[in-house]
Formats: structure tokens, C-alpha cells, sequence
């Protein structure tokens, strides 16, 4: 969480700051603020979105061509102007942003308030900034030098960026757990928590790794070092997103662009991977480790959120059609309770952003036990992508709206690629069974469009359950984790309360909640659970729940039943969540629009979540 961006050259530094930050703040948007280098420092910073700082900065000197700015996800402190970045230093000759948790600030501010430092907020960040001052100051030292000494002296996670009042000719930047981009351009960098706010100027980027402090220059060549005082050559790699993919291109918001870009996004998916005249799947990124998952006694997902929704869709995919066992773990849980890892585990971390701080911990714990580690990430070039033995990327394209769409029905799609490369490999699927499935899912993106078409029928049904208090969601079999996305779409976005449940296990408890006020939304595609799941709804219509049915196109049992249904084009029941996910998305979305909620950055959430 919280976006950096930093500018260096002969441009003025402002108007790109700005812009840097409002295609940051996905990462967090309860403060920002930047600093300007022009002969004298100035720092602007107050609570709000960055349009707020926009209006806080109206007639104020904003020129200077060296300047960082900040978007926060308030972590130590509340979210004011005080607490909002950039930070200064004791002397208030140094300023800092930060994306990250110094874990052991506690302490250090004890110390440094011993020796009479004087601190304005209640960040972590504060006391960083002064310890490295102290440390500049007390042995008159180069201020990366001093970077590196107090970086080695802090435990936690930094994404930084250092602006010295005394020098306008350099910057300096470290990273460890966050992530940052340094843009190379003619004369001038750029520095980013990631790519989006550099690709309109250059697409030659270097990516920090951990514990790399970068010394960004004026003029001349950027210089890297580790915190133990190894210089490294700068790797540079070639940006592949373009503009186009990261504005709204005429869409009110970027979730529903991003919910209407879906049939293409899966059709990228499996682009090159899915070859229907070959009657093949492909995947290059873990063909080298086919061996590992055929000798796999167990397969681990590792994942938070709406990622760990696929994973459990992953779940049901490969024991149906790989039969090795799965299990689907939080990673924050994971990495805290000394789980059982065996070498031949073959563990899959899914992560739209590749830089869950959790994700990236629990991965490093399942690494250190010997595991095989499998990325699945739609962010190239992100942290997760490059603490993996091999991966998959979704690519479905830059996810802007906090609430994530197109990206989870591209993990669900490599995972059923996977699923079916696997499996026919192990032999556990027969021939007719995974052609059948192959012909179902190269007919997936044009069936999405199908479902898309459904639009105003489910914005009339989002129109009457606009005001709900509450809300319960139910499927079945591999349907249910679609129960569970849809649930978590409406609370993070509309603010309403909404649960996720198996059907089935409704009657061991949420339907005591169930009266003629409570929209109960049910996934109820043709598939083998169906006849069950008809039983559910029938016990949900006997309590005068209001029933919103997704169906199988054609379907006649349910439409008696239930006060509105969806219908979705018949397909494979195991590919069933690619289609009816698509109605929950889209419901959630017009009924947060209509309750007047900010769609694409709702309250205390953040898209990419760094910290644990
Ligand atoms: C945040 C986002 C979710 C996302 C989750 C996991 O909570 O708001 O949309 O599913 O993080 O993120 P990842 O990037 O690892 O998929």
C-alpha cells in the first residue's frame, strides 16, 4: 500500500508527480502529498485524495525539477495532515516518503528522542528520516552512505525515496519488500511504486530488488548498491504495458472497463497457450516443472482476497481433473502457525499484483522448506514473478479499480489450463472429457460477452436492492468460492454487509437471517449439484427471502421460483465461475454506483497491499 513517485531532469517535476499519483492511487488514498526542490524545499501535504492536494496546492510555488510525492494507506498513525508524507528530518534539510512498515520504529524513536529529537507525527516513517540524519550528520558521510547504515539497522519492509534540501543533483532510493521502478530516460528519471506513472515517458525501466539502494543522478548513470555495500550493475528490461491499457477509454470507472474488457482479457489469458487445432495446452513458464507437479503429492495455494477465490476454484479444478490433493491457505495464516511443507509439494502463489506482502512471506517460508514454488500474477516484472522457480502470468492487462475483476477470471483460466495440461499428462482426465473441455473454454470469452449483454436487466435488478442492508450469497461445488467473490464484491464496494456460504450450509446458520428483506443471491447453474441447490432455494423462498437466481440459459424450474433470474450460456460445470461471477461483478457495481460510493477507490481498502 501507498504509492511513491519521484522525478529528477529538467521537466518540471510537479505536473508529473501529480499525475504519477493519481494512477498510484489504487495503492491507497487517505493523504498525499509531494516535495519540490527549486532553491528552497517545499513540502505540501494534507488528508484526502490526491485531487485534495491538488486544491490544497493552488497558488503555491510548485516549480522545481527534482520532487517526490506520496499517496498513503494509513498504517502508524490516523490519516491527517501531520501523518501524510513527505516526512522531514530533525534539521528538516532531508524529506522522505515511505511504502512500508518499519517494524522496529518503536524503539528507535525511543532512542533518537533520548539524544533530543523531536518528531510531528505518529509515523514510522518520521523515525527512519531522522535516524538517517543522525547518522549523516554525527560522521559527516554521503547521505546514500547513511541510507545504507540505517537501513541495516531497521527491521520491516521500505519502499523509499530521499530528497536532501542540500542537493538538487540526486536522489536517493531502497527498497526491501516494496516495490519500486526506476524509469531511465534522456537526462531525467523516473521512480515509481510501479510502472503506470513512468510508461508515457520511457518503457526502459530498472527494478530494484531488495535491499538495493539506488543513487539517481542528475546527470550520468544511475548507481546501485546493496545495504552491504555491494555495488550491482543496473538490469534494464523493457516496459510491455502501453497508455491506452491504464486510462478509462470512455467508461465511467475502471471497473466496469475492467468488467467489459473480461472476454478479451481471458482470450489474452489463453492466447499462445489453448490450441484448438492442436487439441493442446501449452504453458511455456512451467513447462520445466510438469515433472514436479506429475511427482506432487499435494498441491498448496497460497493466496489473500479475491486471488484466494480462484484458488479455491483451483481447488475444485485440479482434484476433479488431476486428482492430486489441494489445499488453499491464506497466506497470512500460512506463514504464522509452522504448517506442515513436504518437498515435493507443489506450491501456487496467485497474486494479481505479485507484491502481497503475505503472499511473498508465505511463499519464502514454503521456499525455505524445499518446496517447488508456482507463480500465477498479472503485474510483469512484480516481486512475487520473481521469487518463484516458474510461473504463469494472467495477462489480462493493468487492473485499475480496487476491486478485483478481469484479474480473477484470468487466474481462474490459468488454472484450468493448468489443470488440464496436468491432468492429461497424469492421465486422469480422459481424451473426450478434455476435449470437451478445451471446445467449452475456447468458447468462454464469447460467452462472457453474452452475459455482459445482460447489463440492464441486472441494473434494474440492482436498482430494487439498492438500499439492503444485507445480503447472502450462496453456490455449490465449484460454484461456491463464486459465492464468496460476490459477497466480498458488493461489502468492499457498496459497503453493504454480505456473506458467502455453501449452500447447503445455510441451514446451520444464516438462515436464521433470512425474512422478506434479505436479498439472497444463488448460484444455481446446470450442473450436478443443481437438483440439490433447487432444495436450498426452496428453503430460502419458504422464509420469504428475495430470491436473485444465476441460471443456466433455458431454465424453467428455477424461474418459478425465484423473484429475478440471470441467465448464463450453458457451459462445462467446472468452468461455470468464468461465466457466473460475471452478473455478481456487475450487480455490485451498479448498486455501489447507485448508493453513490466511490467504486474504484472505496474507503480503507487498497489494491496492493504491502504490508502484513
Ligand atoms: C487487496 C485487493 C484485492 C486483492 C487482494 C490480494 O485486498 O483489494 O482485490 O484480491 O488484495 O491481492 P493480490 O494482488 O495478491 O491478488
Amino acid at each position: 500500500m501507498c504509492g511513491i513517485v519521484g522525478y529528477i531532469g529538467n521537466k518540471e517535476a510537479y505536473p508529473i508527480l501529480i499525475k504519477g499519483l493519481h494512477r498510484l492511487e489504487y495503492r491507497g488514498y487517505d493523504s498525499a502529498g509531494v516535495a519540490l526542490l527549486n532553491g528552497t524545499l517545499n513540502v505540501y501535504k494534507c488528508k484526502g485524495k490526491v485531487s485534495d492536494l491538488e486544491k490544497f496546492n493552488e497558488g503555491k510555488d510548485l516549480h522545481g525539477n527534482i520532487g517526490i510525492g506520496h499517496t498513503r494507506w494509513a498504517t502508524h498513525g490516523e490519516p491527517n495532515d501531520i501523518n501524510a508524507h513527505p516526512h522531514y528530518s530533525e534539521s528538516r534539510n532531508l524529506v522522505m516518503i515511505h511504502n512500508g512498515i518499519i517494524e522496529n520504529y518503536s524503539a528507535i524513536k525511543q532512542e533518537l528522542k533520548k539524544r533530543g529529537h523531536h518528531f510531528e507525527s505518529d509515523t514510522d516513517t518520521e523515525v527512519l528520516i531522522h535516524l538517517i540524519e543522525e547518522i549523516q550528520v554525527k560522521d559527516n558521510l554521503k547521505l546514500a552512505e547513511a541510507v545504507r547504515l540505517a537501513l541495516n539497522e531497521v527491521v520491516g519492509a521500505y519502499a523509499i525515496l530521499i530528497l536532501a534540501k542540500a542537493d538538487t543533483n540526486e536522489l536517493i532510493a531502497a527498497k526491501k519488500g516494496s516495490p519500486l521502478v526506476i524509469g531511465i530516460g534522456k537526462d531525467e528519471f523516473y521512480i515509481a511504486s510501479d510502472a503506470t506513472p513512468i510508461v508515457e515517458y520511457t518503457k526502459d525501466v530498472v527494478y530494484l530488488e531488495d535491499e538495493e539502494i539506488a543513487i539517481i543522478p542528475r546527470h550520468g548513470e544511475l548507481k546501485i548498491k546493496t545495504i552491504k555495500n555491494k555495488p550491482k550493475t543496473p538490469h534494464v528490461s523493457q516496459l510491455e504495458i502501453n497508455l491506452e491499457t491504464i486510462e478509462k477509454g470512455g467508461f465511467e470507472h475502471f471497473m466496469l472497463k475492467e468488467i467489459y474488457e473480461q472476454p478479451r482479457s481471458v482470450r489474452d489469458c489463453m492466447r499462445g497457450r489453448l490450441n484448438m487445432t492442436k487439441g493442446m495446452v501449452q504453458l511455456g513458464g512451467i513447462a520445466d516443472y510438469e515433472q514436479k507437479f506429475l511427482n506432487a503429492k499435494r498441491i498448496v495455494f497460497l493466496a489473500c482476497g479475491t486471488s484466494w477465490h480462484a484458488g479455491l476454484v483451483g481447488e475444485y479444478l485440479f482434484e476433479d481433473l488431476t486428482r492430486i490433493p489441494v489445499e488453499v491457505e491464506y497466506a497470512s495464516e500460512f506463514r504464522y502457525r509452522n504448517p506442515i511443507i513436504y518437498e515435493d509439494d507443489v506450491v501456487i502463489a496467485i497474486s494479481q499484483s505479485g507484491e502481497t506482502a503475505d503472499t511473498l512471506a508465505a511463499i519464502e517460508l514454503a521456499k525455505s522448506k524445499g518446496a517447488t514454488i508456482i507463480g500465477i500474477c498479472n503485474v510483469v516484472g512484480s516481486s512475487i514473478p520473481r521469487h518463484t522457480h516458474a510461473g504463469v502470468y494472467t495477462h489480462a492487462g493493468p487492473e485499475i479499480g480496487v476491486a478485483s475483476t478481469k484479474a480473477f477470471t484470468a487466474q481462474v483460466t490459468v488454472l484450468t489450463l493448468m489443470a488440464l495440461r496436468i491432468g492429461l499428462r497424469k492421465g486422469t482426465i480422459p481424451a473426450s472429457r478434455f476435449h470437451q473441455i478445451l471446445t467449452e473454454l475456447d468458447a468462454i470469452p464469447n460467452k462472457i460477452t453474452e452475459v455482459l449483454e445482460k447489463n440492464d436487466q441486472i441494473k434494474y435488478i440492482a436498482d430494487i436492492y439498492k438500499d439492503a442492508n444485507n445480503a447472502l450469497y450462496l453456490g455449490r461445488g465449484v460454484t461456491f468460492p463464486v459465492a464468496l467473490e460476490g459477497a466480498l464484491k458488493l461489502k468492499e464496494i457498496s459497503y453493504i454487509h454480505a456473506e458467502g456460504y455453501p449452500a447447503a450450509e445455510m441451514k446451520h446458520g444464516p438462515i436464521a437471517l433470512i425474512d422478506e428483506e434479505m436479498p439472497v443471491v444463488v448460484i444455481a447453474t446446470r450442473g450436478p449439484n443443481y437438483e440439490k441447490v433447487v432444495s436450498n432455494i426452496q428453503e430460502v423462498k419458504a422464509r420469504k427471502g428475495k430470491l436473485i437466481a444465476i441460471v443456466t440459459e433455458g431454465d424453467e424450474i428455477v424461474k418459478d421460483l425465484a423473484h429475478h433470474i440471470i441467465e448464463i450460456p450453458a457451459t462445462d460445470e467446472i468452468l461455470a465461475p468464468l461465466l457466473a461471477v460475471i452478473p455478481l461483478q456487475l450487480l455490485s457495481y451498479h448498486i455501489a454506483v447507485m448508493r453513490g460510493c466511490n467504486v474504484d477507490q472505496p474507503r480503507n481498502l487498497a489494491k496492493s497491499v504491502t504490508v502484513e
